[in-house]
């Protein structure tokens, strides 16, 4: 929740910032501001609003300094206004700050800042970090020759950061101006990410990669409770105890390009038709020979048999990724697996020991309450394994193993590519599992490997006409509830589309397994309504025509998601909409399946005019529980 970026060198600040705003939008969008170093003053600009409000200001175009922090906010303490917009300033207005995060103790800290004489202007927890280190700056001031010594002075202002965050409880990433050292900016992180950039004679700072990568391929992945104190040419690193240090960079491979939308209306839309690329990647160097490899993986077959259960534990979309492969996991590992829900699985003590694997989705490896599940499964004794889309993410820093989906950046709130790349690097470690176990004849796994290997061309074939989605689309934006049904694996496929539908397109849906509706929900079905239904499984698509067939009889407007095998089996005729997606082995269908659904759900969004990779109410990280 909410973005930060930073400049630090010789070109005007503002544009910089603005520009990196604008790609952390998806972080939250409820208002925007930045300060500016301008002539030895902090020049504070901000509004509600979007970024590009702030674009518009005459105000912002004629800032001409070269140094300053910037912040998009999802508003969490105090509601979206310009007075509660980010950077926020002490009151003597000596030292700003832009804040990612959340200060939970900052009404114990406002009231200590108010007995010592501190005002504040805005309904923020933020407001108490320029306050508190404006408080510890001013203690540390000794002797007037400490002050006049430039080093010193700089020392100071790490210092004060330091003992300021030392006070707070919660998470931030945090970014500093002080008006007395006008050519250093600070900043530090905890529980919320911090990338920097490195460029020559001039850093950048974001609370992402994407953010700044037009400008530079050398980061430093700030880890928890790490300060950067950074000058236009240099950059000191000091650990919680402010011991100096040497970081070492990263380079990233990404291009710039891979965070833009090149040419498509939305990202989005771009995310989707990436999908094939994105699990080409992903099964990329996992595959060889026909066998599945994870080098970065130590597991044993002692261990494997030793396991009682598996966890999978994530949020949202990613979730739904886990409930996906559920049964495959299942099925190849013979090991018991369950599927919970982050925010859930942490507060209801769960059964976990040393004999549970506990697996964490999370495309942005940021996730408030899926790191918190970890946190709580490692105390346990469990292992915990991380499958993320974030090289570097925080939750990458605290499981014991972590693995990457290659799906390049995903800007839109609404995930797409994340999803099906988890999908497939989750197939692909049940297989793992199965052939350390060899719980599998290598034929078999030679055989779904190979249909992995074509997947990627099937979702092409799906992409290249959406005119038939985009009709179907036509006929249903002007509803007000629908309904998504599958069995088995298609009724995980059904709750995914469903979510999509709701989220981009704010239409109430609801997602039902087949055999579940006649004890209860059946009653919503009236005449007009429309059903999506899944059918995929051979084995279950009898038991689901006769499901729809029932809500068909009562006047349900009907879309169904098949491929050409079960068409083959069916007499077509019955339904409203038939969409005809290539067959695949049934573990894998959700990944083509969900297809066409992703694209509904786009096309909907748009018939009703709607911002598509911005959401109401949504941000792309929930950083907050
Ligand atoms: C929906 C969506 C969310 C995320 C969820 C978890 O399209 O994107 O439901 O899946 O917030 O996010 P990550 O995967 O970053 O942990």
């Amino acid at each position: 929740m909410c973005g930060i970026v930073g400049y630090i060198g010789k070109q005007k600040a503002a544009p910089i910032l603005l520009a990196g705003l604008a790609k952390l939008e998806y972080r939250g969008y409820d208002s925007a501001g930045i300060a500016v170093m301008e002539n030895g003053k902090i020049e504070v600009q901000k509004d509600k609003g979007r970024v590009c409000n702030l674009c518009e200001k005459k105000e912002i175009e004629n800032l001409q300094g070269s140094i300053g922090i910037a912040h998009t906010r999802w508003a969490t303490h105090g509601e979206p206004s310009k007075i509660n917009s980010h950077p926020h300033t002490d009151s003597n207005e000596e030292f700003a700050v832009v804040h990612n995060g959340i200060i939970e103790n900052y009404v114990e800290l406002r009231k200590e800042l108010e007995k010592k004489g501190y005002s504040f202007k805005s309904d923020t927890d933020t407001e108490v970090i320029p306050n508190l280190i404006h408080y510890f700056y001013n203690k540390e001031k000794t002797s007037q020759e400490d002050v006049n010594d430039e080093n010193n002075n700089e020392l100071k202002f790490v210092k004060a950061v330091k003992q300021a965050t030392d006070k707070l409880i919660g998470s931030f990433a945090i970014e500093v101006l002080s008006k007395e050292n006008p050519d250093i900016m600070v900043v530090v992180r905890k529980d919320s990410p911090l990338v920097i950039g490195k460029g020559y004679n001039e850093n950048y700072i974001a609370s992402d990669i994407p953010a700044i990568l037009s400008y530079t391929k050398d980061f430093y992945l700030l880890e928890n409770l790490e300060f950067a104190m950074l000058t236009r040419d240099n950059i000191r690193f000091f650990d919680k105890d402010l011991k100096e240090f040497n970081k070492k960079s990263d380079t990233i491979t990404w291009n710039a390009m891979a965070a833009d939308k090149n040419g498509y209306e939305d990202y989005m839309l771009k995310e989707i038709y990436e999908q094939p690329t994105a699990i080409r990647e992903t099964i990329g160097t996992r595959v060889n020979e026909g066998i599945c490899k994870f080098d970065e993986l130590d597991f044993s077959k002692e261990y494997l048999q030793s396991l009682t259960q598996i966890y999978i534990v994530a949020c949202g979309t990613a979730m739904h990724a886990g409930l996906a492969v559920k049964s495959t996991i299942e099925r190849l590992s013979k090991i018991h697996t369950e599927v919970d829900i982050a925010s859930e699985f942490r507060y209801r003590d769960p059964l976990v020991d040393e004999k549970t694997l506990c697996i964490f989705i999370t495309q942005s490896g940021e996730t408030a309450d899926t790191i918190a599940a970890l946190k709580l499964c490692k105390e346990k004794g469990a292992k915990t394994l991380a499958v993320t889309n974030v090289i570097g993410s925080s939750i990458t820093r605290e499981a014991d193993y972590s693995i990457y989906t290659h799906a390049g950046p995903e800007i839109a709130v609404a995930s797409t590519k994340a999803y099906t790349s988890q999908i497939t690097l989750l197939v692909l470690l049940a297989m793992y599992f199965a052939q350390i176990l060899e719980n599998i004849e290598k034929h078999e796994l030679e055989n779904i490997i190979k249909e992995m290997l074509v997947l990627p061309n099937k979702i092409e074939d799906i992409l290249k006409s959406t005119e038939q989605i985009q009709e179907i689309a036509k006929q249903m934006y002007k509803e007000k509830d629908v309904f998504y049904l599958g069995r088995g694996i298609d009724y995980t496929t059904a709750t995914e589309a469903s979510l999509k539908v709701k989220e981009i397109s704010y239409i109430h849906s609801e997602s039902y397994a087949a055999g579940e509706l006649k004890h209860g929900t059946i009653a919503l079905i009236e005449k007009g309504i429309n059903v999506i239904g899944i059918m995929t499984d051979p084995n279950l698509v009898k038991k689901t025509v006769s499901n729809i067939e029932e809500i068909i009889t009562r006047g349900a407007v009907t879309t169904v998601v098949i491929n050409e095998k079960i068409a083959q089996t069916l007499d077509t005729r019955i339904f409203t909409n038939v969409i005809r997606v290539p067959e695949t082995e049934t573990w894998l269908s959700p990944i083509v399946t969900i297809v066409p659904l992703q694209l509904l759900a786009y096309y909907i969004s748009k018939e009703k005019g709607l911002d598509v990779d911005k959401p109401r109410n949504l941000a792309k990280s929930v950083t907050v529980e």
